[in-house]
């Protein structure tokens, strides 16, 4: 099974936002990282609207439909849009106010299980896969596959912010033991968050997994490789 990269483009509507400009233009950034060998564009659509917006997930949706992967909360403004723009799947993350990014998985308590079933009928009925952000624990595990989830990704935060080696080997046992179960549970596994260019592959070489989602280090990386041209270009017009 060949690993798939999802690519998150939220940062490039971070800068777009920065200007309250029309560019960069986030569908301009699918079409790059579609031709680049992508697998797919994720996008969280947050409730707040401070980078990804409504108008962005019509727009990718229109034209990139298979390859949208949506972040989301389980919010009736978030999954109202994904009801009516349907990507090809979408991610149920938590969303606390205030934070900068998307701390951990979903504490499943028994409200949220409630809620979460609703959705995922929903979501199914309009032929929509639906992952869970999960952490890499057993029992979140098996309540994703009891809610009927098709997919579950496991945060990667913790590994990604392993102080030391022996915590870098103890969080890495913990998705690979968590990536092996959920695919006995009968569900695909990704991974994400915090992943970058030195730490991607003990990842990647966990058998389990069918697609890693990726976004800050890509978009950061893509600044200074893309920065030498730019300026060089402006030069060469002077
Ligand atoms: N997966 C999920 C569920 C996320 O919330 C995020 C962050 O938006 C990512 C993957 C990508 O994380 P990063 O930007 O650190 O690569």
């Amino acid at each position: 099974m060949s690993l798939k990269l999802g690519v998150n483009i939220d940062h490039i509507a971070t800068l777009r936002q920065a200007r309250r400009s029309t560019r960069p233009d986030p569908l301009d950034a699918a079409a790059v990282v579609l031709s680049a060998g992508a697998n797919y564009v994720v996008v969280h659509l947050r409730k707040d609207q401070r980078h990804i917006q409504e108008k962005d997930v019509a727009a990718l949706c229109k034209l990139f439909a298979k390859h949208i992967h949506v972040e989301c909360s389980v919010d009736d403004f978030a999954q109202k849009a994904v009801l009516k723009y349907k990507p090809h799947s979408v991610c149920i993350v938590p969303e606390l106010p205030g934070e900068v990014t998307t701390t951990g998985g979903l504490k499943f308590t028994p409200a949220l299980q409630k809620k979460l079933a609703g959705v995922i009928k929903k979501l199914h009925q309009k032929h929509i896969l639906v992952s869970l952000f999960v952490d890499p624990v057993a029992t979140d595990l098996r309540i994703a596959a009891k809610l009927g989830a098709d997919m579950v990704e496991l945060c990667t935060r913790a590994y990604s912010e392993a102080k030391t080696p022996k915590q870098t080997k103890e969080r890495l046992q913990e998705l690979a033991l968590s990536a092996l179960l959920a695919q006995e549970l009968g569900l695909e596994v990704h991974a994400g968050h915090g992943l970058n260019y030195r730490n991607v592959l003990a990842v990647a070489d966990i058998g389990e997994f069918s697609c890693l989602n990726i976004g800050f280090s890509i978009v950061q990386r893509a600044i200074f490789t893309g920065l030498p041209s730019a300026v060089e270009e402006m030069k060469n017009l002077l």
